[in-house]
């Protein structure tokens, strides 16, 4: 759908996404793949809304997949009408993707990108796992697809661009998947000054302390053990949550047409990542 990679179910659902009407007050949480969606849902929900239904309620649930479309299963934006105000919602979407109501609406945004080897490798464990994406082939074979943007939404690079470039001019906080792992809290923290909100030290504890790897893999409602969609025997959804990964999977021949490819692909671009 505009030059975008999707599954067959997400591009027929996809007139009913253009068509949605967000809220001024939602709040939009957007990544490529892998990047740590789950990770920043968990945080903001935290942080915004204060009900017991955590216990009981899958991390899809309280946070709406927003393009999500499955035979069978509530779509995302059938989920989100039937969600209390304000609303947290997650999608995958390219900026030129998005439905425009966000945009008329001002919403606020936050993007979490994550360094492209790791997204790679951990896109690649997903594909494995996932039943309703495409066989994800051998490493080998589905790094070449990922490096050909010939996966479900596509380019990893004109992703990360195309919400960098409306980063300021537009409602956005842009977050980096490795700088939670280096310091959770002070990422907590600017997600709450961008929120507008002030948490005491202890809400800020209790928000940390569900939101490490270890804690989040263990938690039913985090880690994905109710996605029919998942195979978690072949490849479990809460995976290693490190950065650097990639060393474990790149040949030195795939790292360095990788590398190329990408110093090409992010040339002058003021973004940097740690991998
Ligand atoms: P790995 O496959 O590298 O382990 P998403 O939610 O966007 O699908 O991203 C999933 C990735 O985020 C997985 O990466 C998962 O382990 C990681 N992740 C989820 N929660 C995390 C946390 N609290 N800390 C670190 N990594 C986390």
């Amino acid at each position: 759908m505009k030059g975008l990679p999707l599954i067959e179910d997400i591009a027929d659902n996809w007139e009913n996404v253009q068509r949605f009407q967000a809220r001024e007050d939602d709040l939009l949480l957007v990544t490529y793949p892998k990047s740590g969606t789950t990770w920043i849902s968990e945080i903001v929900d935290r942080m915004c809304r204060d009900t017991s239904d955590r216990e009981t309620k899958d991390i899809f649930q309280r946070v709406p997949y927003l393009e999500f479309a499955m035979p069978g299963n509530t779509s995302g934006t059938e989920l989100l009408d039937k969600q209390d105000f304000p609303r947290i919602i997650k999608t995958h979407l390219s900026a030129e993707t998005l439905p425009l109501s966000f945009w008329e609406k001002n919403c606020k945004i936050i993007y979490v990108s994550r360094n492209v080897k790791d997204v790679a490798v951990s896109f690649y464990h997903f594909h494995r796992m996932a039943t309703h994406l495409p066989e994800s082939g051998s490493w080998e074979e589905f790094l070449e697809k990922f490096i050909k943007g010939n996966v479900e939404y596509g380019s990893w690079s004109d992703h990360v661009r195309s919400w960098w470039k409306r980063r300021q001019q537009r409602n956005i906080l842009y977050l980096s998947y490795e700088d939670m792992l280096e310091d959770l809290r002070r990422e907590i923290q600017k997600v709450m000054m961008f929120l507008g909100k002030d948490l005491s030290d202890e809400v800020l504890d209790d928000i940390q302390r569900h939101t490490t790897f270890s804690v989040m893999r263990e938690n039913p409602m985090t880690n994905y053990s109710n996605a029919h969609r998942m195979d978690q025997t072949i490849s479990p959804f809460m995976r290693k949550g490190i950065c650097g990964d990639w060393k474990n999977h790149f040949t030195l021949a795939q790292r360095e047409r990788f590398d190329e490819h990408y110093h090409k692909e992010m040339a002058g671009m003021d973004l940097t990542f740690h991998f």
